[in-house]
Order: C-alpha cells, then structure tokens, then sequence
C-alpha cells in the first residue's frame, strides 16, 4: 500500500469514543518479524525501535495521557549476552537521540522496574531524561526496562517494612503507592502483540481489571491503525470491575 492510500484508510476508521486513560503494551514478536525476514534478530529490536517512535506519536495525537511499555524485563538477562548488549544500546540510543523531540512534544518519561542492576552509562541517562522531561503533563510514558511485577511487589512490600507500617494499616492502596508505578491510575488496556497469551510477570499487580487485547501482529508491524483498533475494541468491552449492572439485580 502506498503512503497516500495508508493515510487514507486511517482516515476512514471509525472515530474513537473511550481514549483508555492508562494503556500499557507487552511489544513481543521482534524476534520472529525479524525471522520472518531471513535477519537477525538485532535487526528485529532495530524495527521494533523505529516502530516505537510511529506508535508514540499516534498515542500523543490520539490524546491517550499514560503509556507504559515494557522493554527489558527482570528475566530477559538470561537471553545471549550479544542480544542484551543490543537491547541496552538501543535503549541508550534512543535516550540520546529522542528525550529532546518528545521533551519538546510534552512527554514525561519515567522510568519503572529496578534501577540496580543496570550499567550507570543507562542509569545516568534515564535520570537525566526524567529530569529534562518532569514538568511535561501531555503523555506520561513509563519505560518498563529491568521491569518484573514480582520483583516490583517484592520491593514494595520491603519498603512498607522498612518504613514501619502497622500491619493492620495495610490496605490496598498503600501497596499500590509503594509500587514504581504509585500515583498513577492502573493500565485500563494492556495490549500484547505477537499473540501469546500471557502476561510474562508484567504490572501483574495493576492489571488486576484491566482489558487484555491480544493481537498476533508483531510489534514491528503494530502501527497507528493496529493501535487504533485496540482502542476502539477496547471502547466495546463492558467494564464491570467484579460488579454487576444496577438493574440485572
Ligand atoms: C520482545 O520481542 C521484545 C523485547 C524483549 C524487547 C522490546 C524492545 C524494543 C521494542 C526496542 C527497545 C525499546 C527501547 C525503549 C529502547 P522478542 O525478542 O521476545 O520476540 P520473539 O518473541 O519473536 O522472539
């Protein structure tokens, strides 16, 4: 498809009428797009890179105020050292060549998952990029890199410890607020591209009602209108957060 004919089937999608507040996506297939292709699979975290940028530019545009993608999970360590090394430059790469452009468009990026563990030429990056990016208020972008939800509630729980909480003053909400996600609203829709159908130890805690969408495209090939169609299945889904319709009593 030529890019007038893209542009102009974009055109006629159906408008959105439920913008979810808090989406967060599981980016999977960059391994097998790549495969697909006869490449490597560098080559599969270069497109699934590229990609990045298209979609976050769609999910400013469509007015979307929180995303959370996961890039470098806690168990990810454990894939070949050359593939990690590609996954820790490229996530340097683009905060070197991208926090200008999306502090200039009202990105907020914060980082989540565990700041120990990753080389201080990343960590001093994400802290500047976090620092350069605090007062912007258009698209919070959480980048889930060295993230594990178990990890994450493991944390959380030897912080409330830590600070001397009484047990009986535990509530729910007092383990969100210590989670790196505290302050903000849990994911409304969770999308995962590449078709497994899992959720591989992500926000396991904050995805308590949220609605999965699960799509087999890879994420190289997850564009503005893939993205569009989640949000409008999404518009669709019935929330009832464990309750039932007041009249179907
Ligand atoms: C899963 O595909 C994807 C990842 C483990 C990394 C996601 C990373 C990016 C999209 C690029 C880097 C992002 C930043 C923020 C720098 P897979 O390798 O598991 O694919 P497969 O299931 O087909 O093997």
């Amino acid at each position: 498809m030529s890019k007038s004919e893209t542009t102009a089937a974009a055109e006629t999608l159906p408008p959105l009428t439920h913008i979810p507040a808090h989406i967060a996506i599981i980016m999977d297939g960059n391994g097998r797009w790549a495969k697909a292709r006869g490449l490597n699979r560098a080559a599969g975290h270069r497109a699934g890179t590229e990609n990045l940028r298209r979609v976050l530019s769609a999910v400013v545009e469509m007015g979307v105020p929180i995303l959370t993608i996961y890039a470098f999970s806690t168990e990810n360590w454990e894939r070949p050292r050359s593939e990690v090394r590609v996954l820790l430059g490229l996530i340097e790469r683009v905060l070197d060549t991208e926090t200008e452009e999306l502090a200039r468009n009202g990105v907020r990026i914060r980082h989540i998952g565990r700041i120990s563990g990753l080389p201080t030429r990343v960590v001093n990056k994400i802290r500047q990029a976090e620092a350069m990016t605090r007062y912007n208020e258009r698209l919070v972008l959480n980048v889930a890199f060295n993230y594990g939800g178990r990890a994450e509630i493991v944390d959380a729980i030897r912080a409330i410890i830590n600070e001397g909480l009484d047990p009986d003053e535990i509530t729910e909400d007092t383990v969100s607020a210590h989670l790196t996600t505290g302050g903000l609203p849990d994911p409304d829709l969770i999308i995962r591209t590449g078709g497994d159908q899992r959720l591989s130890n992500f926000m396991i805690w904050q995805a308590a009602y949220a609605e999965l969408y699960i799509t087999p495209i890879f994420w190289p090939d997850f564009d503005r209108e893939e993205l569009h169609k989640a949000i409008l299945a999404f518009g669709h889904r019935q929330r009832r957060f464990g309750r039932v319709e007041s009249d179907e009593a």
